[in-house]
């Protein structure tokens, strides 16, 4: 008996290792199946059947374990199949003419022994858009947002060792949530969280710094600490105080006792003085790191925080850190160029970077939850963030949506509103009313120190409306009302939420309707809209409107208002889908960027007129100084003083050659731009956004493509087509060149600048060293060729896809029969209770003489369908014959417990499986091990 206490001995010290281990957050994105189109879940006829597909682990079709999934393609997430066709003038101009329809995702994973009692818990960051997940044929998650992550705790279903668990994903993006480009599938990032069974919870810190005058501060912090426990643990929590130089600066314990399946929250308060503030110029991040000991177990987690104060004053405005800011937003979708909504970390880095160098201080995430790393962004980056959620309900199902995004992003002190609706028909009715206060109830008990607002274009002066129940109206343009509603509320904070709506189509600069081009002059404009400069105008000219939103800082796709096919995406950006800056750009850099921070001047047509000399061009020139003077070829056209809001415009007569801006001040010159006639393209350039790509398989960048002439002056109204090749540890990932009208791929290796630009977008490879090479090619040009490092780095943990596994493991077990039975017997098909259920391994007990009938179903899936395949029982015990739908496979001549297997015979469809044993009356018999179908 030594022995077994050794084995127990071993196995606890296994056990509470396993317990002991820290958590990992482990990448799930590589190595997914993926099958566009839908798969019919097999109809479900007859009772056996139907019995079988009611019970839990029954789903059947795609969704199951053994489903054949061997003609899919294996891909990498975030993934977003609209992107990937083309355009249809049949489908939805809402989402941009691209097909959307019904995808399914399968994906195979192992976990150690030693994972066994851990809690485990599968997060998607966002599915577009319904989707129903499901683990080792259980249903585990059905979500109806395409904004909102889902964690989800498998712990109950998972095997370990040998066994080969199965993700399977059915994604329905027919399904819409808005009217706006939405994408198709797994878009962001998707992970296996592990953690030992008493755990801190999933978004379970919340860190809340407050101060009543901005020079004391208190930090309480609560901590949620779960269990999957078994038994009953008490467990002690210390969170402590990181400043911005990695030094501790505060420490707090606390106890908790938390009760098996069971959850307890730890609060505590961090003493802290004179913290380092959050501000726009110099975001200082703190962190909270909290440690959980738990008996044998520990866990870790961290969030950031930041010390700022937010205020909205009914007068004045917004107050950070009790200072004056006036919101210089914008709105945005989450679509960029080449990528869908499947865009790389780095890739929004490069966004709001460009957001930053126009001089927005705020984003309004429109009109849905952004991704989490894009919030983690805007904190480092200091902007400020509107937060809104995409559902205005407030029953059951919709609540969940809006407590998530409440619980994920309160703790980000880049976020200082919540918005709980978008322009909602009942805004001013007293049903809209009612649904908006229980929302906002919802958000005060999760977050009490942001105010909550809804984004308004209508019902403002209804007797019950919905600005009754928010902190802060959000105002969707309706400009006119600005001051009558204000005489109304005067003690009614106020902010647009969404103002502008103009339209310029990049590198144009007259409009031509019949062609859905739109000049970048910033007259056109929606007529519920107005242009950059009238919105603008009206909301800095009332210090009581907190601020402003323009729709929109990018195009996306989608919504190409006015226009409709063949344009496939919006005309409303400041900045196109690449990025690449339009006048209104530039525009709002001058209104928004201080003098004293940075001059800023820029002229606003090319001056590439061709057969219009001696023709007034009218030029715009955008200035932050107070005075600009344009010269032409040398000579002064004209010097004129700036109108913050207008700008300044001249008429100039065309003649090639060089248009030349000077900012002025004082008289002194403070900056100045140039724009030059050019000639023919003759060569291409490439421009990386920077010098190396991480080796990661996760980084990217853009580059921008753009032809020369033989001055090397850049040629605005090149439209060449240029073809890519790459070399080394990277992948072009999409290419775009921000036209909305173009129907050209965005994934093919080549693309055709529109107005002089194109962009390619790299993504490193995994493990990835060395150097790529990117060549650019055109027609009748010289090429551009491009290196770059490739930084070899370490790639973030990540769980390994395991190959498809045939695993049996359910099976029907007749009654023990003294004589041998016939191994093709049938059961009838309504009986459910002569013979047994069991999953292997199947352990008889050592019984007198007798037969058993070990039954169940095999597909063989078609890349095993080769006649080679075998069919493997890892541990047979009994003399037994194995016999496939009536014909005997193989015979096990000995009783000895050992591997047996089979060759299986050609064959795709569902086959019937017995196992007929006889036992030998010394020792345990029956199917003792797993049962495989492998490759030779
Ligand atoms: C608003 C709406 C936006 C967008 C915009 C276009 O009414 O909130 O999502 O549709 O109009 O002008």
């Amino acid at each position: 008996m030594a022995w077994r206490r050794v084995l127990l001995m071993v196995l606890l010290a296994v056990t509470s290792l396993a317990h002991a281990s820290p958590r990992e957050r482990l990448s799930l994105d590589q190595g997914w199946l993926f099958h566009k189109g839908d798969i019919p879940m097999p109809p479900v006829k007859g009772h056996g059947a139907s019995y079988n597909y009611a019970k839990a682990g029954g789903a059947v079709g795609p969704a199951g374990a053994n489903f054949d999934d061997s003609s899919w393609r294996r891909l990498d997430l975030p993934h977003d199949w609209a992107v990937e066709g083309g355009f249809n003038p049949n489908e939805n101009i809402s989402q941009g003419y691209r097909e959307r329809g019904i995808g399914w995702y399968r994906r195979y994973f192992q976990l150690p022994v030693t994972d066994r009692g851990r809690h485990i818990e599968l997060q998607f960051d966002a599915i577009a858009t319904h989707s129903t997940v499901w683990v080792n044929g259980n249903v585990v998650n059905r979500n109806w947002s395409g904004y909102n992550g889902r964690n989800i705790d498998i712990t109950p279903y998972l095997r370990y060792g040998e066994d080969v668990n199965n993700i399977a994903v059915r994604v329905d993006a027919d399904a819409m949530e808005g009217w706006w480009y939405e994408g198709a599938g797994i878009y962001r990032h998707t992970w296996l969280v592990k953690r030992n069974a008493v755990h801190i919870a999933t978004d379970g810190i919340h860190a809340n710094p407050v101060s009543t005058d901005g020079k004391r501060w208190s930090l309480p912090v609560e901590i949620e600490v779960n269990s999957s426990g078994k038994a009953a643990q008490d467990a002690e929590v210390e969170v402590t105080l990181i400043d911005p130089a990695g030094k501790e600066v505060a420490r707090s314990r606390s106890k908790v006792r938390v009760q098996p399946l069971g959850m307890s929250t730890a609060k505590l308060q961090l003493p802290i003085k004179q913290p380092r503030l959050w501000t726009l110029k110099d975001p200082k991040l703190y962190r909270v790191r909290a440690r959980l000991a738990a008996g044998q177990g520990t866990d870790e987690a961290e969030i950031k925080t930041g010390f700022r104060t937010i205020r909205f004053d009914a007068e004045r405005g917004f107050f950070l850190n009790g200072q004056h800011v006036k919101l210089q937003g914008v709105c945005i979708h989450q679509d960029h160029a080449g990528v869908g909504v499947a865009v790389p970390e780095a890739i929004w880095e490069f966004r709001l970077r460009r957001l930053k160098e126009m001089g927005v201080n705020a984003i309004r995430f429109s009109h849905n939850a952004p991704a989490a790393e894009v919030l983690d962004m805007a904190d480092r980056m200091g902007l400020l963030v509107m937060d809104e959620n995409r559902n205005f309900n407030p029953s059951p199902d919709y609540m969940q949506q809006l407590t998530w995004l409440v619980k994920r992003d309160r703790n980000h002190p880049s976020v200082i509103l919540w918005s709980v609706f978008n322009e909602e028909p009942m805004q001013g009715t007293e049903v809209g009313y009612e649904m908006v206060r229980r929302m906002v109830a919802a958000v005060k008990a999760l977050d009490a120190t942001r105010p909550v607002t809804a984004a308004m274009n209508g019902g403002l002066f209804a007797d019950i409306n919905v600005s009754q129940a928010v902190d802060v109206v959000g105002f969707n343009y309706q400009i006119k009302d600005y001051d009558r509603f204000h005489q109304a509320n005067p003690k009614l904070p106020l902010t647009s939420s969404e103002d502008t709506s103009a339209f310029m189509s990049r590198g144009e600069f007259k409009t031509d309707r019949a062609r859905n081009i739109m000049a970048s002059d910033d007259t056109e404009a929606a007529y519920w809209g107005n242009t950059h400069r009238q919105a603008w105008k009206a909301i800095a000219e009332r210090p009581f409107i907190a601020g402003g939103f323009v729709w929109t800082g990018f195009d996306y796709r989608g919504e190409p208002t006015p226009f409709e096919w063949p344009s496939a995406s919006s005309f409303f950006g400041a900045m196109d889908l690449c990025g690449f800056a339009k006048t209104a750009f530039w525009l709002h850099r001058a209104q928004w960027v201080k003098l004293e921070d940075a001059p800023v001047i820029k002229i606003a047509p090319h001056w590439n007129w061709a057969g219009q000399e001696g023709q007034n061009q009218r030029v715009m020139v955008l200035s932050n100084a107070p005075r600009v003077r344009l010269l032409l070829n040398g000579k002064v056209v004209d010097e004129r003083d700036v109108d913050p809001f207008e700008m300044v415009s001249f008429d100039v007569a065309y003649a090639p050659g060089k248009l030349e801006a000077v900012a002025l001040k004082g008289g002194a010159e403070l900056a100045r731009d140039v724009v030059e006639t050019s000639g023919a393209p003759v060569r291409l350039l490439l421009t990386p956004d920077r010098k190396a790509l991480a080796g990661d398989g996760l980084d990217a960048m853009p580059v921008t493509v753009s032809a020369l002439d033989a001055q090397g002056r850049p040629v605005p109204t090149a439209n060449v087509k240029v073809r890519f090749e790459l070399s080394g540890a990277a992948s072009i990932i999409g290419v775009g060149n921000g036209d909305p009208n173009s129907h050209e791929s965005e994934k093919a290796p080549e693309r055709s600048l529109y107005n002089g630009l194109a962009q390619v977008i790299l993504q490193s490879r995994r493990a990835g060293t060395g150097e790529l090479k990117l060549r650019a090619l055109a027609d009748g040009l010289q090429p551009a060729e491009i290196t770059l490092a490739v930084q070899a780095i370490s790639t973030p943990p990540a769980v390994a896809a395991a190959e498809p596994v045939t695993q049996l493991l359910y099976w029907r077990i007749s009654p023990a029969q003294a004589a041998q039975p016939d191994p093709n017997v049938q059961l009838a098909d309504n009986d459910m209770n002569t013979w047994g259920w069991g999953e292997v391994p199947i352990k008889q007990a050592a019984e007198s003489p007798a037969w058993r009938l070990y039954r169940t179903d095999l597909r063989l899936r078609a890349d095993l369908n080769d006649g080679r395949a075998r069919l493997v029982f890892r541990e047979l015990a009994g003399k037994a014959q194995v016999w496939l739908a009536g014909v005997k496979l193989g015979e096990k001549t000995t009783a000895a417990p050992a591997e047996f297997s089979v060759l299986l015979p050609t064959g795709t469809t569902q086959r019937q499986l017995t196992v007929m044993i006889e036992s030998d009356p010394a020792q345990s018999s029956g199917v003792r091990g797993k049962v495989v179908v492998v490759k030779p």
